[in-house]
């Protein structure tokens, strides 16, 4: 269910495609739902970010809400797309990022185990607010909203997680006999479990210990504590893996980013995106890469940054206040100081003097830079793109290189130096 507005998170954007570490926040629950081994998803969306919403579900099957009448709407518009199946319906909510595999086919497992025609997973809390309470009694459980709760139902702490199993021909008929008489005027999903027991199945609660794992992120506040907990999860498994990570408390690591056993990634550092990092490469310290990807022994670091299609090949390195982009290094070749390298191409062995910029941009269209191997470039130059430095060759420091300069050779592009005698003597007399 991805239907809702989201309107406590004061913005613009959907609720549910807020990312977590590059990855939007439905994303997240997505994959959860595939891990625990769903064979199929439908993702309820909103008329009005239908689109976007529906990107980001993937091979997902999408279904609008064109009203948000309440989760027993949004459950039976989902229905439709399940024609014919008849197994658990997992059902979920779409903000809740925190959400394992394993919790979700431990409930799977528990309702197939209880042979109930639905189970609701449920948790203890003690400031229970807004959560629908859970009134066990000996016919299996009821749900009451707390909008609609007596003063006694609000008193109960174990409340209803919205996450359920419904076996799905027990839940087709429920659907269809909502109703919206209550407080807030919604189709509940909830209110299947009373239509469920009236037509002889039994709806079962299973407590969930861990309460953290079923966090909803209804605001940027819990936006953020679910981020720490999946930063935390994230940063875990790659040390669990292997990878080296010097100091957690300052490393940030996107969803997607791959890293090998025996990689390092030093202190105040931020993974972003597609990046990888094979056995033996280290990023950082204070360095920022983007879609990167540092073969064994390349260093990119410190105080580098590392955009998009930067690919660092075994042994290259990008050092202090360098910013690469679209750029292949070389093996062993270095970029080590204060430069700029964007589509660009540099072969092995190559040393790109301190401060040399590659001009890829005319205002209109980028170009090519393209350096060989065993070049020497001197400090503070300027490289015209498109442009080619053949292997071999040297560039003196200060130059502007706007032809091409072949293999061997050596290229000064600059104002040859001019000494005025006695200048100051002059100036003096004068
Ligand atoms: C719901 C439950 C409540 C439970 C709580 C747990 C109902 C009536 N109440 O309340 O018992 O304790 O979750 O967090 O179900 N959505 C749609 N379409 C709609 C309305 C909602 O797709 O028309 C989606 C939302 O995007 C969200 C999910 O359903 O992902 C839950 O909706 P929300 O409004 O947050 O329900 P709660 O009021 O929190
Ligand atoms: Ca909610």
């Amino acid at each position: 269910m991805a239907g809702g507005k989201g309107t406590r998170m004061r913005s613009a954007l959907p609720k549910v495609l807020h990312p977590i570490w590059g990855r939007p926040l439905l994303g997240w629950v997505i994959s959860a739902v595939r891990d625990a081994g769903a064979e199929r998803v439908v993702v309820v969306v909103p008329p009005d970010a239908a689109e976007a919403v529906t990107a980001v579900a993937g091979d997902a099957q999408t279904v609008i809400q064109h009203d948000q009448l309440g989760t027993g709407d949004a459950v039976r518009c989902a229905m439709p797309a399940l024609e014919g199946f008849s197994g658990d319906v997992l059902i979920v909510s779409g903000d809740t990022p925190l959400l394992t595999a394993e919790l979700l086919s431990g409930l799977v497992a528990a309702h197939g185990a209880e042979g109930a025609a639905g189970t609701a997973a449920t948790f203890r809390i003690a400031t229970p607010g807004g959560y629908g309470r859970v009134i066990r009694d000996a016919a299996g459980i009821r749900i009451v909203e707390a909008k609609d709760a007596t003063a006694a139902e609000l008193a109960i702490d174990e409340v209803n997680a919205g996450l359920y199993v419904f076996d799905a021909d027990a839940l087709r008929p429920a659907l269809a006999g909502l109703t919206n008489d209550n407080a807030q005027g919604e189709y509940y999903l909830p209110d299947v479990v009373p239509a469920i027991a009236a037509a002889g199945g039994r709806v079962s609660a299973s407590l969930v210990a861990d309460a953290s794992l079923l966090l909803g992120v209804n605001t940027r506040v819990e936006l953020a504590e679910a981020a720490q907990i999946i930063r935390g999860r994230i940063l875990e498994t790659h040390l669990l893996a292997g990878a080296g990570i010097v100091d957690p408390a300052t490393t940030y690591i996107d969803a997607e980013v791959e890293l090998a056993p025996d990689c390092v990634v030093h202190p105040f550092t931020i993974l972003r995106g597609t990046t990888r990092l094979a056995a033996g490469a280290e990023a950082g310290p204070h360095s920022v890469l983007t879609d990167a990807t540092l073969e064994s022994g390349a260093q990119a670091g410190p105080f580098a940054h590392l955009r998009a299609g930067s690919h660092l090949h075994a042994g290259a390195r990008v050092g202090a206040f360098a910013e690469t982009k679209n750029a292949e290094i070389g093996p062993r070749s270095k970029v080590p100081h204060l430069s700029y390298i964007g589509d660009a191409t540099i072969g092995e062995d190559t040393n790109i003097g301190a401060g040399n910029i590659t001009a890829n941009y005319d205002g209109v269209s980028k170009h090519r830079t393209t350096i060989g191997d065993r070049v020497r470039t001197g400090s503070d130059c300027v490289f015209v793109a498109p442009v080619e430095i053949g292997d071999d060759a040297t560039t003196g420091a200060g130059s502007i290189i706007t032809g091409d300069v072949p293999a061997e050779a050596l290229a000064i592009a600059r104002a040859r130096q001019v000494n005025k005698e006695h200048y100051a003597k002059r100036k003096r007399d004068a």
